[in-house]
């Protein structure tokens, strides 16, 4: 359903190859964890995969198109239909309530669009637990809301993928293991089960929720597998120290 092939990326500032020709491939319904040490390129993968940063080589196709060879239209159709995305830090506008965010890409449709959708994402905030909070302002909420309002808004579009960057204040385990059993609940209510890729550092969490487990370092991914495979049989040596460091 998604697939990178070959995908290498600097940011201009350093040479430095931040991913270095890295291959995904992600299958319909997956919930997939992505660990790996600060810096070894999580936030760009995610990024890359999410159709918003133009890697410099290889391409990323989302149900056989490459969205780098989309149209500015058919690529924003993607991010307001299909490809759900978490991003690291809080984007919301200050200005705008919570709900007001997060109806803003449709405000340019009809009025009738945008009520319906307004709608799904009251849904969607109570359904995250934090349905009260739609009227508040972005700084009125603390990190671990925020980040369910950024889940909410990115799953009011019913996406067929959720791409869930980590927060960057670190969320306490539990509130991630709550995030991680809601989404889970989620996508068994939804009927047709949405991808995940997520990135999580606890080996539990990972352990309890995901089907498969990629540990990237240095812009690749060193290792993948089933989750209790991989922790209980770590191949690479980098993957062996990541554990003991967590253990
Ligand atoms: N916009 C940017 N400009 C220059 N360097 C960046 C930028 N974003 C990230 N980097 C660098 O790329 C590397 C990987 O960053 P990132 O993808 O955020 O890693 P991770 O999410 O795994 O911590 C880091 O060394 C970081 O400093
Ligand atoms: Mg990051």
């Amino acid at each position: 359903m998604l697939i990178a092939e070959g995908i290498s990326k600097s940011y201009k500032s350093g040479r430095r190859k931040i991913l270095d020709s890295l291959e995904i491939s992600i299958d319909e319904g997956e919930f997939i964890a992505v660990m790996g040490e600060s810096g070894s390129g999580k936030s760009t993968l995610l990024a890359v995969l999410a159709g918003i940063l133009d890697p410099d080589e290889g391409q990323v196709l989302f149900e056989g198109k490459d969205l780098y060879k989309l149209s500015d239209e058919e690529l924003s159709d993607i991010h307001k239909r299909r490809i759900g995305y978490v991003p690291q830090s809080n984007f919301f506008l200050k200005n705008y309530t919570i709900l007001e965010n997060i109806v803003e890409p449709f405000l340019a449709g009809s009025s009738e669009e945008r009520l319906a959708y307004e709608e799904k994402a009251k849904l969607h905030l109570e359904k995250l637990g934090i349905g009260d909070l739609a009227d508040r302002f972005p700084h009125e909420l603390s990190g671990g809301e925020l980040k369910r309002a950024a889940i909410a808004r990115a799953l009011a579009i019913r996406p067929s993928i959720l791409l869930c960057d980590e927060a960057t204040s670190a969320l306490d385990v539990t509130v991630q293991q709550e995030i991680l059993s809601l989404l889970q609940t989620l996508r068994r209510q939804q009927g047709e089960e949405f991808s995940i890729l997520f990135i999580c550092h606890d080996i539990a969490l990972v352990q309890q929720f995901c089907d498969r487990v990629l540990v990237m370092y240095q812009g690749r991914i060193v290792e993948e597998g089933i989750p209790d495979n991989v922790i209980q049989n770590p191949s690479h040596s980098y993957t062996k120290r990541l554990i003991d460091s967590i253990l």
